[in-house]
């Protein structure tokens, strides 16, 4: 397993590519983005934000497209909103998590839906010459109790080994079709050294069953690699594939994230995850486990 000999430069920005469609939830998504949509009472953006917040993250840059400027908005001072709820005697503490300190939220345009790799790309001017993290924010990660957030695990093991990381998890072989995939090497702890990196392997070709699951902390040579815009999977502009040119010049590690991650993307994955969190809420998990078990008869 490979280490940088120097301390590494710190992770102060971070990347959320929220330009694609949401097909998959059509119609809600038809106006609203599925960055938007709440899970519980807070829209899936906003758990993204706070884990990059708790990782140390200053800057927030969203890769935005047509029909997503509200994600942006969200964290903007709703002056109006806020003077009314506080004299009818409101309590605004409510919105305190969304409100972004000047200048520390940043928005690029993805004009056409390219893939992965391009929205990233998009940011380019914006994370300049530093290493950066990247948050899918439809892969919700959830902490354990009293446990740090995926992005904060992540920058910790960062401190020690450099280069660049990936968070990855474990799925049935069956389903490795669907996702960014490792060739795994040595392994420490959580830490494993990444030797390989392929999108949407067949499972014939599949190199493991460790998939990429939504967290990355990338070194920014990677954008010069995507610079060169080459298809990969599904015709689209791929960061798996940009990624997977960075190893052997530079560490590279993937963490198992000690946690949770519920699938936000999919329709089952986001039912999952609403009933998951309302039932570790303190103020309504009680009644939502009665429901729960009422429904279920
Ligand atoms: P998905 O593959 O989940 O696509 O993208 P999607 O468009 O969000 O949803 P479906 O599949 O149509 O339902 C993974 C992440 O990459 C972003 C998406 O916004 C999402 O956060 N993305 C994808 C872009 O920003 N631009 C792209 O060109 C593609």
């Amino acid at each position: 397993m490979s280490a940088t000999p120097s301390r590494p430069k710190p992770i102060r920005k971070a990347v959320f590519p929220v330009a694609g469609l949401g097909t998959r939830f059509l119609p809600a998504t038809k106006v609203v983005p599925k960055e938007l949509l709440p899970v519980v009472d807070r829209p899936l953006i906003q758990y993204a934000v706070d884990e990059a917040r708790e990782a140390g993250i200053e800057q927030m840059i969203f890769v935005t497209g047509r029909g997503k400027t509200g994600i942006v908005e969200h964290f903007d001072i709703a002056f109006e909103l806020e003077k009314t709820m506080a004299e009818r005697g409101r309590d605004t503490s409510v919105l305190d998590c969304t409100r972004a300190v000047p200048g520390d939220v940043i928005a690029v345009r993805q004009q056409v839906p390219l893939g992965l790799g391009h929205a990233i790309w998009c940011a380019r001017a914006i994370v300049g010459d530093e290493p950066f993290a990247i948050f899918l924010p439809d892969e919700l990660m959830v902490a354990r109790a009293g446990g740090s957030g995926c992005m904060k695990q992540m920058v910790e093991a960062y401190e020690e080994v450099g280069g660049n990381l990936v968070s990855v998890l474990e799925v049935p072989i069956e389903q490795v079709s669907s996702y960014g995939v490792i060739a795994p090497g040595e392994s420490r702890g959580k830490l494993t050294e990444v030797r390989g990196l392929v999108e949407k392997p067949p499972v014939s070709a599949a190199p493991s069953n460790k998939i990429v699951s939504g967290r990355y902390i990338l070194q920014p040579e990677v954008m010069g690699l995507l610079a060169a815009q080459e298809r990969g999977a599904g015709g689209e502009i791929q960061l798996t594939d940009a990624m997977a040119k960075l190893i052997g010049s530079q560490p590279f590690h993937a963490l198992t994230f000690d946690g949770a991650r519920y699938d936000c993307g999919s329709k089952v994955g986001f039912v999952e995850a609403t009933l998951a969190i309302a039932l570790s809420r303190p103020d309504m998990g009680e009644a939502v486990r009665a429901m729960a078990q009422r429904l279920l008869g």
